[in-house]
């Protein structure tokens, strides 16, 4: 073994990683114990990366399975179809990554059939005390539930409908979507609460932004239920903040966190992010193997 050292970055959910090098390749058995806290603590963070190139990203990245390849083709990075280049910054009067991430709460891919396990988001510039991204542990937001709201979520199924939500709140930005893209993402049904696939625990799966409304229930009654569990999630000292420093490395797994982008100014200060993200299963209420 490695050795590598551990450091809680919550009470309740993240650690920090030391004396692991994402440069070199990593034994079978350290890659065991990476993975092993990954799942239990929901967020890995990774310091002083700097120095590894786009192809260990996709390396590391590749072990935990198969990466997606994004949608938006011209903000890929060239030679390097697994990283989606995530930047304010314009070169030649074009952006050269996606820029505005999402300001609300949301799990990478909700709203497909198969989300996704987890995404690795290394950061190359950033500014100095600005643009920021907030997690919460959607496993501990259901830990913290009062139990009589833990029964009701466990039995309700929610319907996310990308497209409803992007027609209110991202159409006037970005311009209509187009009926490809409207065919590509009709409306998914997913369960409020989902069993962790490789520990069994329990976690909300919900989203402030692209759950429509629960199956059998109207849409003002789904939009209450849903902004009382996110309050929860929510709560105050249950958010971790992280500070991005050129180097840094953070992991997040999709099926227990939620995360939101922090704004920052755009205009005057430069922020160049890849991102790598693993493909994922079908949500399910209990876990198959654990
Ligand atoms: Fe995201």
């Amino acid at each position: 073994m490695s050795g590598f050292k551990k450091r809680p970055l919550m009470s309740t959910f993240g650690l920090e990683l030391t004396g692991i090098d994402l440069s070199k390749p990593i034994a079978d058995e350290d890659f065991n114990a990476v993975r092993q806290n990954f799942s239990d603590a929901g967020i890995l963070l990774f310091r002083g990366q700097g120095h590894i190139s786009p192809a260990d990203q996709v390396n590391f990245s590749q072990r935990f399975g198969p990466l997606e390849e994004h949608v938006l083709t011209q903000f890929l990075l060239p030679g390097y179809p697994e990283i989606f280049v995530v930047s304010n910054i314009i070169e030649g009067g074009k952006h050269i990554g996606a820029h505005g991430g999402s300001k609300e709460y949301h799990s990478d891919l909700a709203y497909l059939e198969k989300p996704s396990l987890g995404s690795v988001f290394r950061c190359l510039e950033c500014p100095e005390s600005s643009g920021e991204t907030s997690f919460v542990s959607m496993a501990a937001a259901y830990d913290a539930l009062p139990k009589k709201l833990q029964g009701i979520f466990d039995e309700l199924d929610a319907v996310y409908d990308y497209a409803w939500s992007y027609d209110r709140r991202m159409a006037k930005i970005r311009g209509p979507l187009s009926e490809a893209q409207r065919a590509k993402t009709p409306p998914i049904v997913h369960p409020a609460v989902r069993a962790h696939p490789e520990t069994g625990r329990k976690s909300l799966f919900l989203s402030d932004i692209w759950v429509r409304h629960f199956v059998g229930m109207s849409e003002d009654d789904s939009q209450a239920l849903l902004a009382e569990a996110m309050e929860v999630a929510k709560r105050p000292d249950a958010e971790y903040k992280h500070s991005w420093r050129p180097g840094d490395i953070v992991m997040w797994d999709n099926r227990s966190t939620m995360h939101r982008a922090c704004p920052f100014d755009e205009k005057n200060t430069r922020r160049l992010m890849h991102r790598t993200t693993i493909k994922g299963d079908r949500p399910l209420r209990a876990a198959t193997k654990h």
